[in-house]
């Protein structure tokens, strides 16, 4: 019996996204299931049937109650997924920005004292209720860009207390708003001061007392490191992310943002979920990947901020690997909230393809997190996220560069964003 349907999305180009094998990988990357014409119909917050008119008519039914969109001359495509933000913090940090731009080096301001633990101290500083509302109005600009899915880290607390403060902020704003969260502990994210001259203790204190904490409250998925020099070398990373493992957390890892320290090869030797940034992976790092499961995020908002050079994005395509693309949205190296302007970035700068960007920021960014099963395509019994955009071409999305085209946005099958 056809099945009676809420929602209907009719008309537009379809960037469905929909692959069998996922994540997508190297030159299948370039493929992006794209459907003119098509229909969207949805039921109880999922996707029932994708396809050309006659067919979807022939397997849903249209009552009266069915909301229906006129998507003709529009692009649809699934919600975008950010996979790397470091969403909740205090502050901000407007005054490191400007010196970078006149010639500082953000790891010299970090050594210095600001930097992280700049945003380490405001973040203290803040409440509960303050975190929560900056983190409100930071979710409501990446919905209003078609983003229905966003991964999370904490970082800011370095102490027990306040990471958990971090933690109980994502909590709380997953009940309260539609954007799906994901919540990752990142308290190996630099030395807090209270250990500065002793490190090694700071790493005990993680492994006897945050994780099993953090475990213990269930407020993480994820556990994730800032494997760097200066920061957390290969093995104390390593120590820290068994320990996860351990305890039942997923991993994910800062790997060789700005030196090839052999992260991606940690990330691959412990299976983690994604490795990410890797603007210095070396060949027997992408070799790594290529021999695992992990998926490597590329964060070219960061490298555009501190004026780096660019995760080498074509190399590790024509290697085979698989690509996701996410913001890094935080207070310092990269202060942007938006996936749309990072995708033209990708586009302009490590030479991305329009196909390989949608491919990363929805199927690919889904399989980062565990989860493609039911986010990143629109195909049927998928969770009906969906974006409509005000252009008819999906080409033009990264082309219009810094302008917001997300028209409508619809999170499990519900109107969040116009109409
Ligand atoms: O992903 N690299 C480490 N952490 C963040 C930056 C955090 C900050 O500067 O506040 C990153 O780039
Ligand atoms: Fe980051």
């Amino acid at each position: 019996m056809a099945e009676r349907i809420d929602l209907l999305v009719k008309g537009g180009q379809v960037v469905t996204a929909a692959h069998r094998a996922c994540p997508v990988r190297g030159r299948t990357m370039q493929n992006l299931p794209v459907l003119e014409g098509g229909w969207v119909a949805c039921a109880g917050g999922k996707v029932v049937a994708v396809g050309p008119e006659e067919k979807v008519r022939e397997q849903v039914e249209i009552t009266a109650k069915t909301e229906v969109i006129d998507a003709a001359g529009k692009v649809v495509t699934p919600g975008l997924i950010d996979p790397h933000t470091h969403l909740i913090f205090g502050g901000s940090r407007e005054d490191e920005f400007y010196l970078r731009a006149q010639g500082a080096d953000y790891m010299e301001i970090m050594e210095a004292g600001g930097g992280i633990l700049s945003s380490v101290r405001a973040t203290r500083a803040a409440s509960l209720e303050e975190l929560v509302e900056t983190g409100r109005q930071r979710l409501r600009w990446m919905l209003e860009l078609g983003v229905t899915t966003v991964e999370c880290k904490s970082g800011y607390g370095l102490d027990l207390e306040t990471e958990l403060k971090q933690l109980e902020a994502v909590r709380i704003l997953q009940r309260e708003q539609p954007v799906e969260l994901v919540p990752t502990f990142l308290g190996a994210h630099a030395w807090p001061p209270e250990y500065a001259g002793d490190h090694e203790g700071f790493v005990e204190f993680l492994l006897d007392t945050v994780l099993p904490a953090v475990k213990e409250q269930g407020v993480a998925e994820y556990v994730d490191v800032f494997t760097e020099k200066g920061v957390f070398s290969v093995e104390q990373s390593r120590r820290i992310l068994q320990k996860a493992q351990e305890l039942g957390f997923k991993l994910r890892m800062h790997a060789d943002e700005m030196h090839s320290l052999g992260g991606a090869e940690l990330a691959a030797e412990l299976n983690a979920a994604s490795a990410d940034h890797l603007l210095m992976v070396s060949g027997q790092g992408i070799r790594a990947l290529l021999e695992s499961d992990v998926v490597p995020i590329l964060l070219p908002g960061t490298a555009f901020t501190l004026r780096k050079p660019y995760a080498p994005a074509r190399k590790m395509l024509a290697a085979g690997l698989p690509l996701a693309l996410a913001t890094d949205f935080n207070p310092g190296s990269c202060p942007t909230a938006n996936l749309l302007l990072v995708m033209s970035i990708a586009c302009l700068y490590v030479a991305m393809t329009p196909e390989e960007v949608f491919n990363a920021v929805t199927i690919n960014a889904a399989h980062s997190l565990g989860r493609s099963q039911r986010l990143g395509s629109l195909e049927p019994g998928k969770q009906a996220d969906l974006v409509i955009f005000a252009v008819d071409d999906y080409k033009k999305i990264p082309y219009y560069i810094g302008v917001n085209l997300a028209e409508t946005v619809i999170k499990a099958g519900q109107v969040v964003v116009g109409n």
